[in-house]
This record gives C-alpha cells, sequence and structure tokens, in this order.
C-alpha cells in the first residue's frame, strides 16, 4: 500500500506511522527525520535545511522534494511506504503525484490524524528524544523507566530545537496556513481517512489499522 500520514505537529503522525509500518511491513519515510539526519551529519543540505528548523518554517519545497524523490527511487518502497511529514503544501502533493506516476504507482490512501490545538501543544513541549537511536517519549503520557534516560540505549534524552514553546506556536501557524489545504486537496481526491488522534496510543493504531481496512 502507497500511504501518506497527514496530521499537524504533534498529533502523532511519527508513533503511528512507526506501528502502521512495522504492522504492514512498509518502510516508514519521515521527512523530518531525513532532514534532521541531515543537520546532524553536517552535511550541505542539513545546513541549508536548519536555518528554517530552527525557526519552525517549512524547509522550501525543492528542498524536500528532492530528497523524497531519491527516496522513493529506492527499491524498499515498489511494494509500499507510508510517508509521514510529506506532502506539507499542495505544490509538493502535486511532486509526489508525478514522482509516482513516472513509476506506474498512485496514492492508496491518505491517514489525517485530527487532534486539538491545546493537546499538540502539551505533547510536543513534553516530548524528549534519544539523540542516538531516535525512540521518542513524553515526559507525562510516555515516560522513560529512569529519568531523562532512554530505556533502549542508555543514552540521555533531549528535547527537539524546536519544541520550544515560542517554535511550537510558529510551526502551528505555519500548518494552518500551508499544511491545512492539503486536508481539502485530498477530501476532494476522494483519498481522504480522518482518524481521531487522541486516545491511547493502541487505540489510534486499531483506529489506523480500521481505517486502511
Ligand atoms: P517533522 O519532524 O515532520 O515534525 P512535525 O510534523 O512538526 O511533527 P512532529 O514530529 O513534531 O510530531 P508528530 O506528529 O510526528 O508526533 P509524535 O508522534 O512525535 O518536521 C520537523 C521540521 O522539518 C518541520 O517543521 C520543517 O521545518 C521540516 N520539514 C519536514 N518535512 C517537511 C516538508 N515536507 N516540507 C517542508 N519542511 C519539512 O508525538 C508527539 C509527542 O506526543 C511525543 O512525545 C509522543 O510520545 C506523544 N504522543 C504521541 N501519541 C500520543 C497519544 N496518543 N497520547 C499522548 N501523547 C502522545
Amino acid at each position: 500500500m502507497y500511504l501518506v500520514m497527514l496530521g499537524p505537529p504533534g498529533a502523532g503522525k511519527g508513533t503511528q506511522a512507526a506501528l502502521l509500518a512495522r504492522a504492514r511491513h512498509i518502510p516508514h519515510i519521515s521527512t523530518g527525520d531525513m532532514l534532521r539526519g541531515a543537520v546532524s551529519d553536517g552535511t550541505d543540505l542539513g545546513r541549508a535545511a536548519a536555518q528554517y528548523m530552527e525557526r519552525g518554517d517549512l524547509v522550501p519545497d525543492d528542498v524536500v522534494i528532492g530528497i523524497t524523490r531519491d527516496r522513493l527511487k529506492a527499491s524498499d518502497t515498489r511494494r509500499g511506504f507510508l510517508l509521514d511529514g510529506f506532502p506539507r503544501t499542495v505544490s509538493q502533493a502535486e511532486s509526489l503525484d508525478a514522482i509516482l506516476a513516472e513509476t506506474d504507482r498512485a496514492l492508496h490512501l491518505v491517514l489525517n490524524l485530527d487532534v486539538a490545538e491545546g493537546e499538540l501543544i502539551r505533547r510536543l513541549t513534553g516530548r524528549r528524544v534519544c539523540p542516538k537511536c531516535g525512540e521518542t517519549y513524553h515526559l507525562v503520557f510516555s515516560p522513560p523507566r529512569a529519568l531523562g534516560t532512554c530505556d533502549c540505549c542508555g543514552q540521555d534524552l533531549v528535547q527537539r530545537e524546536d519544541d520550544k514553546e515560542s517554535t511550537v506556536r510558529q510551526r502551528l501557524q505555519v500548518y494552518q496556513r500551508q499544511s491545512k489545504p492539503l486536508v481539502e486537496h485530498y477530501l476532494q481526491s476522494g483519498l481522504l481517512a480522518t482518524v481521531d488522534g487522541v486516545g491511547t496510543v493502541e487505540q489510534i493504531h486499531n483506529r489506523v489499522l480500521d481505517a486502511i481496512t
């Protein structure tokens, strides 16, 4: 299946995409993770993207479309993929259709996680991540066993630069302005399935599974 997961910052896209990709044996492709990887590797791409990400703005379309196009050429995406964080603008959505058409593919479904703004702010400002293995925690909703330490690899957890409250508010405004129109775009194309993103991680995973069957 060729799937996209949409939703505002903090809606749980990364959490749910990881579970769904594992359940369906398809690659989980997160443009946010790819960009953060480039920033921490200090590549030209990372240097170009960092200034936008730190402000909570979108990285320019041509940059993100380029890395996604390259990723979707890989053979592991032939029998399915789950895109998380891409597309984020209508122009990216149109490019995605064109990239897929080049290899006779087309999207099957776009999952849209629906969560109210107050909950998004709580989730983002409480998020902590492992800089070594990428595991994600929340100080209240899914804390690590030992405070500040990754359960999986023992590394000290950190807060993402863009999870500071002022940057979170900017990201939410950018979502409303530039990414929310995608919901209407995919509704019109008949591909949209909106899923209530409030509840336990397992409850939402079950709703996502129901939506794709
Ligand atoms: P990206 O990494 O994609 O960030 P985002 O869309 O803002 O999404 P998040 O990762 O913040 O949240 P999420 O929805 O994945 O939630 P999560 O599962 O982690 O992008 C970062 C930046 O990169 C962008 O701002 C932009 O600059 C750039 N970028 C990326 N893609 C781009 C593109 N296509 N075009 C241009 N620029 C691009 O969960 C959040 C927290 O909530 C966690 O702590 C988690 O434990 C907790 N949580 C999860 N589920 C629940 C639950 N059910 N109940 C309670 N807590 C929960």
